[in-house]
């Protein structure tokens, strides 16, 4: 069965951001917070699918994310690890990504971080935002949405878990196609 939003469609392009209730997505390289429960839901949303993401969030990961692809866009011609495909640009990552989805028959997955998001957010066909209940401090924000591009497509309401920092609602949206 094919893993794609819509089968024998073409790839789509759906960033995965986990923010604050006041945007923030990044404090000091790391997520500022701890929420197993939308690690599991991340892992769920991501698992066999190329996953595109830049160099810092790759570092704040540590290690290739497993059963996935990993590309990892970075303009440092030294940067490479075991069990990645570094990219030179966004252009050369999403080609790799899409020959990989078209392979899958899934999607492409864009997981950050903010510098990320913010070069892909007009690309993108869908969204899978987790809005954290809490106002942490942060130095990485959410790139500005214009919401009104946008229509919920699925919304649920997650209690805080005994591994979670805080209760969180996940948020899928799909972009509004243009007249
Ligand atoms: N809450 C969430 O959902 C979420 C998700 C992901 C990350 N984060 C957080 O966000 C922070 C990291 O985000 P960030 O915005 O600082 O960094 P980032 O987007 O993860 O990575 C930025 C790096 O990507 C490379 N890059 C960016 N645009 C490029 C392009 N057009 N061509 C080639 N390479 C390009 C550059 O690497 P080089 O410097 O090597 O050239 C750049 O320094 C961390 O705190 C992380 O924990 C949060």
């Amino acid at each position: 069965m094919s893993a794609n939003s819509e089968a024998n469609k073409p790839p789509q392009i759906v960033l995965v951001v986990a923010a604050a209730d006041n945007d923030v997505i990044g404090a000091d390289g790391k997520l500022p917070w701890h929420l197993r429960s939308d690690l599991r839901h991340f892992r769920a949303l991501t698992m066999g699918k190329p996953v595109v993401m830049g160099r810092k969030t790759y570092l704040s990961i540590g290690r290739p994310l497993p059963g996935r692809t990993n590309v990892v866009v970075s303009r440092d011609p030294a940067f490479a690890a075991p069990g990645l495909l570094v990219a030179p640009t966004l252009h050369t990552a999403l080609s790799a990504a899409r020959g990989d989805a078209l392979r899958r028959g899934s999607d492409i997955m864009v997981i950050g971080g903010a510098e990320i998001f913010a070069q892909l957010l007009s690309a993108a066909a869908r969204l899978e935002l987790t809005r954290v209940h809490l106002r942490p401090q942060g130095d990485v924000l959410l790139p500005t949405i214009e919401w009104s591009q946008w229509q919920e497509t699925a919304r649920r309401d997650l209690p805080q878990g005994p591994h979670d920092d805080a209760p969180f609602t996940v948020t899928s949206y799909r972009r509004i196609a243009q007249q």
